[in-house]
């Protein structure tokens, strides 16, 4: 592909990507994919190249532009020589002086004030930079130590005593340790709210939002003992836990929920779990240095939708935490009404329950949790708490 076709590609896929954030389709990563796998003679380097565009278009813009070329003028201001691609063959057409240019930002307007007050403006750029590849070492079978040195140009997570960090786009799928079941790709940030659940023992464990069961798998590595019951209302998310838990060697059942009846399908576990988690779904606005486009994604409809059924999940969850049990609540987000709000209200719902302080480092306060953010702590953006249920 020459220059002026990557630019023009990008183009198309940033149209794509519009079109799928706001009709609720799949993730740019995956439309890049689609994209390439329907043009065979592309290479591996018109693949990168394209594809690092779309996402430094994306990056750029925090509002959900008009169209793909608007986005692209945005880049051809800060990039000129792009701007000698235009009207080349199979390049882009010339753009008209009244196209308008997708204007430059970090957040998304309407969000800034949702934010919570902690993630200050000068943080704001570090919600966009590119994450590291973060792998959650299985201690269940081996030791941190004994796994560094198994990937080039790694470091221990300074927060989580289970994480190797590797450099952004690394790829360890056909690694041997990943194949063994020793390692699984896992932010800090998820990390360190597996801790905060301090599974031990024999404990009875639901882990209310599983999705694909990235912290069950976590949960499960910390306490091998565990009785662990890793629930969801998406198939497709929880049927990969299985196989998933398989090449860990963790036993870890699961049980699919149809909304809105989940407390009736989990009647057996009521008032009878040491520990409920619950990884709530949310804004996603913790994960923007992975998903930038989540930020095209969010609505103000959208976000109290989820808000309302985050409340919803916090009370099923406490029915199913047994006297003297705990709850804990994340989010992969940095909003203070599905963080540090929620769990004022949850209180004021629950007024005999009590706050407990998550027992992990990094983070800051945020009302009666902990807030992780890129800027401040370099994992994905996560607000956790920790209550407990009175005996
Ligand atoms: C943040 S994701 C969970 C990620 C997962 N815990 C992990 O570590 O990979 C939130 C999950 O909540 C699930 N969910 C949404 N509504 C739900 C409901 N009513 N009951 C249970 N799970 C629900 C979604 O399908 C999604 O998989």
């Amino acid at each position: 592909m020459t220059p002026a076709a990557r630019l023009q590609a990008a183009i198309e896929i940033l149209d794509e990507v519009i079109v799928s954030t706001r009709d609720d389709g799949p993730p740019a990563d995956a439309i890049v994919s689609r994209y390439f796998k329907q043009r065979r003679y592309a290479g591996s380097k018109d693949r990168r190249a394209v594809r690092e565009l779309v996402f430094r278009a994306i990056r750029r813009s925090a509002e959900r532009p008009q169209s793909g070329r608007c986005v692209a003028l945005g880049l051809i201001e800060e990039q000129p020589d792009l701007g000698e691609l235009l009207g080349q063959p199979r390049g882009p057409e010339p753009f008209d002086a009244e196209e308008p240019t997708a204007e430059a930002s970090f957040v998304p307007r309407w969000l800034e004030a949702e934010l919570s007050p902690l993630v200050e403006r000068g943080e704001w750029p570090a919600l966009l930079e590119r994450a590291p590849v973060d792998l959650r070492v299985n201690a269940a079978r081996t030791t941190r130590e004994a796994l560094l040195s198994d990937f080039a140009n790694s470091d221990p997570t300074p927060l989580s005593p289970w994480g190797i960090r590797l450099p952004p786009e690394s790829r360890i799928d056909d690694h041997p340790a990943y194949s063994a079941g020793l390692v699984e790709v896992q932010d800090e940030g998820s990390q360190l709210i597996a801790l905060a659940c301090g599974a031990a023992g024999e404990e009875r464990i639901v882990d209310l939002c599983a999705g694909a069961g990235g912290k069950s798998l976590a949960l499960a590595a910390a306490a091998p003992r565990a009785h662990i019951l890793a629930t969801d209302t998406n198939r497709t998310r929880l049927s990969r836990l299985p196989e998933r838990a398989a090449r860990a060697g963790a036993k870890i059942e699961t049980r699919l929920l149809n909304s809105p009846n989940e407390l009736a399908e989990l009647a057996d576990w009521h008032e009878g779990a040491d520990l409920v988690l619950v990884d709530a779904p949310c804004s996603g606005s913790g994960t923007w240095r992975r998903n930038p486009e989540g930020r095209w994604r969010i609505t103000p409809d959208r976000l109290d939708r989820v808000i309302a059924t985050q409340e919803r999940l916090l009370d099923i969850g406490a029915e199913l935490v047994r006297p003297g049990g705990r709850l804990v609540y994340a989010v992969c987000s940095l909003l203070s009404r599905e963080g540090a709000g929620q769990i004022e209200r949850f209180l004021q719902r629950h007024s005999s329950w009590i706050s407990e302080s998550p027992p992990i480092g990094g983070g800051r306060i945020d009302g009666q949790g902990r807030l992780l953010t890129p800027g401040h702590d370099r994992t994905d953006g996560f607000f956790v708490a920790r209550l407990g249920r009175p005996c």
